[in-house]
This record gives C-alpha cells, sequence and structure tokens, in this order.
C-alpha cells in the first residue's frame, strides 16, 4: 500500500488525544504521504508546532490571518493541494464548526473550501459523543459525504470508560489508504 505522492491535510484540534497524532504523521510520512498540519489554537494547548512540523518536516499552519506565504492564502491553497483532510483528533467542536458550514478558523475555512476527501476521527468523552447533538451533527456531516472514523472503547484520559478514545494509528492510516483504492 502506497500513499506516494498524496498530499495530506491533517488537522489537530484540542483535545488529549492530540498527542497521538504524532504517531499518525509518522505512520502516513512511512508510507510516502506528503503531511501538512493545521493546527487549532485548542490542538495548540495540547501539543506543540515544533513536535508536528518536526515529524511532518513542513511548515504548521494555526492562524487564518497570517501574512500570506508567496502570495497564497493559506485556507485555500491548503484546500486546492489537499487529496484528503484528515482531522485527527476531531473535538465535538470542530464537529459542530463543520456540520454547520462555520468558517471561523483556518482548519474549518479550509474544510469548507476544498473540493477534497474528507476524513474525521473523534476523540472525546462518552457523553460528549452520545449527546444528541454530537450524534446529529456527525450524521449531518455523513450526509454530506464526509468520512468517519469512529472512536473505540475502552478507558479514557478523564478516568470514565466508554466509546470515546481515538481509533487506533493503524486503522486511521488504513481508512486514508482506503479512500484512494
Ligand atoms: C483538558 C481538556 C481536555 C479536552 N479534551 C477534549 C476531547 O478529548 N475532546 C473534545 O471534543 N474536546 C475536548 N476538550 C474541549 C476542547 O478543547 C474545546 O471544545 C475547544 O474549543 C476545541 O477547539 P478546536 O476544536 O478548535 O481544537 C478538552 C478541554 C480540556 C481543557
Amino acid at each position: 500500500m502506497s500513499l506516494n505522492n498524496k498530499n495530506i491535510i491533517f488537522g489537530v484540534c484540542g483535545g488529549i488525544a492530540a498527542y497521538k497524532s504524532c504517531d499518525v504523521i509518522r505512520g502516513l510520512v512511512k508510507f510516502g504521504a506528503n503531511v501538512e498540519c493545521i493546527l487549532t489554537n485548542g490542538g495548540a494547548k495540547f501539543i506543540t508546532p515544533l513536535t508536528l512540523q518536526t515529524l511532518s518536516k513542513n511548515k504548521i499552519y494555526s492562524e487564518m490571518f497570517d501574512i500570506f506565504d508567496n502570495w497564497e492564502i493559506n485556507h485555500i491553497s491548503l484546500a486546492k493541494k489537499a487529496d484528503v483532510i484528515l482531522i485527527a483528533p476531531a473535538t465535538a467542536d470542530i464537529i459542530s464548526r463543520l456540520a454547520c458550514g462555520r468558517a471561523n478558523d483556518l482548519l474549518s475555512c479550509a474544510v469548507l473550501a476544498s473540493k477534497a476527501k474528507i476524513l474525521i476521527c473523534p476523540a472525546m468523552n462518552f457523553n460528549m459523543l452520545n449527546r444528541k447533538v454530537t450524534q446529529n451533527n456527525i450524521e449531518t456531516l455523513k450526509s454530506y459525504g464526509y468520512k468517519f472514523v469512529m472512536p473505540e472503547k475502552g478507558e479514557l484520559a478523564c478516568g470514565d470508560c466508554g466509546d470515546g478514545r481515538l481509533a487506533s494509528v493503524e486503522t486511521i492510516v488504513s481508512a486514508v489508504e482506503r479512500l484512494f483504492l
């Protein structure tokens, strides 16, 4: 299986599972993908741009209103170059923003502006996940063609046990590969 020449825009959001995004990047890079990260402001509370930059070997994007690179508007250029936009972990908040069509940060804006496949990997407390509003948001996005790798059952960072753990790195990387079959 190969991800050679595939451009993956990788959204990292503000949840404890953000540390696992490092291994997802390594898995994608190992299969030949070019990975460029959009780190939300929430995500940056959990993981540093330096770590993501070192692993992806690419610049990290966070701010919508940064000065342009080479006269390119970041959310549009990232949206255009993406073969896939992968979000892992995806918070309840980004899922809600996407379901509403919000474009109030770089990641939601890039998703809205892109024609790429979108793959969302939620991770959150099981009560947040099982809330009707979150489930409805997920169903709404599925109806728009967004793909999901749903979380697994297990022990959560808050100490509770239930659905909500980010899917394994292997499951996420395989799901990305399957998008190209
Ligand atoms: C310690 C801590 C852990 C959190 N973990 C999660 C989480 O696992 N999943 C989630 O959906 N939100 C979690 N949140 C809440 C999000 O960080 C918050 O909703 C934020 O607005 C998400 O922004 P983003 O989606 O732009 O990254 C957590 C917050 C804190 C303080």
